[in-house]
């Protein structure tokens, strides 16, 4: 069948514990490397998964007359659309199945098929497969991991159904071709493609179809990145160099600079001018200490505390990292415009030195 694509962690050793199966799918904790390994459990997952499709088919119904309903029909129509939106919801946690991720090996052999491959090959090949549009050695995979699957891991079948969507960021109505431009100019510190450009187009096409038995609009548990309570303590510099030096600095070196073999990144970086820049969302303290949470060290599963991964999170966002595109000529003004928040130390001086210079 098809070939299976190169992942730039296969070689990694496998989060056992991420193997059980739990809220979302089975499927989602496949890697490239265990894609050979299918289990019987994913075939018996999908035939769930087709049971439940006349179902959430009809409750679509209800939802998707509501534009043409006289007003007094539209509250009526309003209240089972809701009672259908429980019913879904209730459903997305009972049958956990019924959105099961489908196995990278199901991608069809058609031409649609084509553009999905290319889709997956620039998430986890991104310099190589969008060149041009990187500007650092990261691949969307470092972030999203497992293909763009694991839950906690904002996972594209979890994004895919949001939009569009209104985001503060930047205070208008995001598509999903946004929110991946996005991520091209500021965690990959490189080049937003046009609207309309092939590697959207691909990205995208791997998104949807990841997504298919999705719910539209539904946030499924697992979306996102998993909310991390307040610190207790407030986050230092130095709490976090002890998390880093005794749980990080071993794959990602001890000046965040990663590790590379043969020019292809195992370890990404975590700052300095192969890093995400100051517009990326990873910068945000709130934002990598849920990441790093759920994720980090790779292999485990909620190893820190969230205390330890807010300090962690603090520790490496206090470090240069290339500007911020939108940067306006001036730290204090880029600062206010667009930092103007207590999770990000863009324009805020750490050990002596003024963060946001870039490198
Ligand atoms: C350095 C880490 C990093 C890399 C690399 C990265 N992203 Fe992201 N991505 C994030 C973070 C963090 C968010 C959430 C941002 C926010 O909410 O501001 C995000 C959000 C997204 C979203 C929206 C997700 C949601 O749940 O709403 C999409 C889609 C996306 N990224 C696609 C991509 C693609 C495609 C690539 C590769 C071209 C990529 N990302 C590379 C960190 C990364
Ligand atoms: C065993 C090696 C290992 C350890 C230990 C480890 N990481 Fe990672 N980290 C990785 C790998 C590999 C990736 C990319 C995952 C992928 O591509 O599937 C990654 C990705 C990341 C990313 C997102 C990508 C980027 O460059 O921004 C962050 C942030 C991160 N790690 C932070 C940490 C922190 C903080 C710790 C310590 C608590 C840590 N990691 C410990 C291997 C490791």
């Amino acid at each position: 069948m098809r070939p299976i694509t190169n992942n730039s962690t296969a070689a990694l050793p496998l989060p056992t514990e991420r193997q059980t199966p739990d809220m979302t799918t089975d499927s989602s904790v496949h890697t490239t490397a265990d894609r050979q390994h299918a289990s019987g459990t994913l075939g018996a997952a999908l035939a769930v998964a087709f049971c439940a499709i006349p179902l959430v088919a009809a409750i679509g119904g209800i939802a998707y007359s509501l534009p043409d309903t006289p007003k007094a029909q539209r509250a009526a129509a309003e209240k089972a659309a809701q009672a259908a939106k429980q019913a879904q919801t209730a459903q997305a946690v009972l049958q956990p199945a019924a959105y099961s991720v489908p196995d990278a090996r199901a991608i069809p052999d058609s031409k649609m098929g084509e553009w999905i491959q290319r889709g997956e090959a620039i998430f986890l090949r991104t310099p190589e497969n969008a060149k041009g549009f990187s500007g650092n050695s990261l691949n969307c995979v470092n972030c999203h991991l497992d293909a763009g699957r694991l839950k906690n891991a904002a996972p594209m079948w979890g994004a895919y159904p949001l939009y569009p969507a209104y985001r503060k960021k930047t205070d208008h109505v995001d598509t999903f071709a946004e929110r991946v431009r996005g991520c091209f100019m500021y965690s990959m510190n490189g080049k937003a493609p046009d609207d309309g450009h092939d590697i959207l187009v691909a990205v995208e096409a791997y998104a949807y179809w990841m997504a298919q038995k999705a719910p539209l609009g539904e946030k499924l548990p697992g979306a996102g990145f998993q909310k991390l309570s307040q610190a207790e303590v407030a986050p230092t510099f130095e709490a976090g160099q002890k998390v880093y030096a005794a749980k990080c600095a071993l794959c990602h070196g001890d000046s965040g600079q990663g590790q590379k073999k043969d020019g292809v990144t195992v370890f990404p970086a975590l700052w300095g001018k192969d890093s995400y820049n100051w517009g990326a969302g990873m910068h945000e303290i709130d934002k990598a200490a849920s990441f790093i949470k759920s994720n980090m060290p790779y292999g485990l599963h909620n190893d820190l505390s969230d205390q330890e991964a807010w300090e962690v999170a603090t520790f490496i966002n206090s470090f240069e990292r290339p500007q911020d595109p939108r940067f306006n000529g001036d730290i204090a003004r880029t600062r206010e415009v667009f930092h103007n928040s207590p999770n990000s130390l863009y324009g805020v001086e750490v050990n002596g030195r003024l963060l946001g210079k870039g490198v």
